[in-house]
């Protein structure tokens, strides 16, 4: 990739609703979303350093993994192919393999990208030494970097996002959380007087727990600055409800933003559902990130 983190910043935008100017608060979208044409913003923060991790390390590939409708491994891929790195993507399912492939691996697959899929009792063993050890003997040595870009250095690479709000005269952040990267990078580069909250977009993982292993991972240490929000999860990832889309296609039409259902439609739903339970105080400013 040929841009630095020091040019990455995105563009803050200020949104009018009647029902936050009724509330008082002002509330600000962090355009991350806009930060790279192909790779979404969330994963362009944490793959550079991984990039750059695997180049100062001598090697050429990055190996890593995801569903069969991965952004993960779209945004690798295209990385990739725009460093020059090789990528290897590791799919959840050895049923796909022969078969054609979908839209999202087949453009994955335009840009570079190698597969290799795997069965299920494989996939949750994947980051295993023995599992590690077969897919590196198969593909030769690569970087390892695990579902959606959340190591240390992807953690770390998500720092400037908060410090990047530290000017902002926010006192909230909001974001959504799929493995809790995003937010713990997030929430360590923050100003002390700055809080984060992070909308999980999925049902089923001890997501505090994992957020707190990451920062400990990337920092040494876990920071009490953040919390996560369960309640707006929609049935879990890949899931959506008919008050979901509606609420994204009347932000849709108010303010000529695409919501991407999976993780940014829900943590502005909760946005304005935390809004209405009162949770934001009269002269409160928030963001919230579209990190997609
Ligand atoms: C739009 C968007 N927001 C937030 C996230 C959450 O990222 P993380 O996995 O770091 O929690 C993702 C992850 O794919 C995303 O695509």
């Amino acid at each position: 990739m040929n841009r630095t983190t020091d040019d990455a910043a995105s563009p803050l935008q200020e949104l009018r609703d009647d029902r936050l100017a009724a509330a008082g608060v002002r509330l600000l979208l962090k355009r991350d979303d806009l930060l790279h044409p192909t790779v979404p913003g969330n994963k362009w923060r944490k793959l550079l350093p991984n990039l750059a991790e695997a180049r100062a390390a001598g090697q050429d590939t990055l190996l890593t993994f995801g569903g069969a409708y991965s952004n993960h491994l779209r945004a690798t891929a295209a990385a990739g192919r725009e460093s020059g790195l090789r990528t290897v993507g590791v799919v959840r399912g050895d049923e796909l393999r022969g078969r054609p492939l979908n839209a999202s691996l087949a453009q994955a697959a335009d840009w570079g990208m190698e597969f290799d899929f795997i069965d299920r009792g494989t996939w949750r063993r994947r980051m295993s030494a023995e599992v590690l050890g077969e897919l590196r003997r198969r593909h030769g040595p690569a970087l390892v970097v695990p579902e959606g870009g959340s190591n240390a250095a992807g953690v770390r690479g998500c720092v400037p996002l908060g410090q990047e709000l530290a000017g902002s005269g926010a006192e909230v952040v909001a974001v959504s959380v799929g493995t809790g990267g995003t937010l713990a990078g997030l929430a360590a580069g923050l100003a002390p007087q700055q809080r984060a909250i992070g909308f999980a977009a999925l049902s089923h993982a001890p997501l505090d727990a994992e957020t707190a292993a990451l920062q400990v991972e990337a920092f040494g240490r876990r920071t009490s600055n953040w919390r996560i929000e369960e309640g707006y999860c929609f049935g879990g990832y890949g899931r959506s409800t008919r008050e979901l889309v509606a609420f994204a296609e009347e932000f849709k039409a108010a303010h000529g933003i695409v919501l991407d259902l999976g993780y940014e439609a829900k943590a502005l739903f909760g946005v304005f559902a935390e809004l209405a339970r009162g949770e934001f105080r009269p002269g409160t400013t928030v963001v919230a990130v579209l990190a997609g």
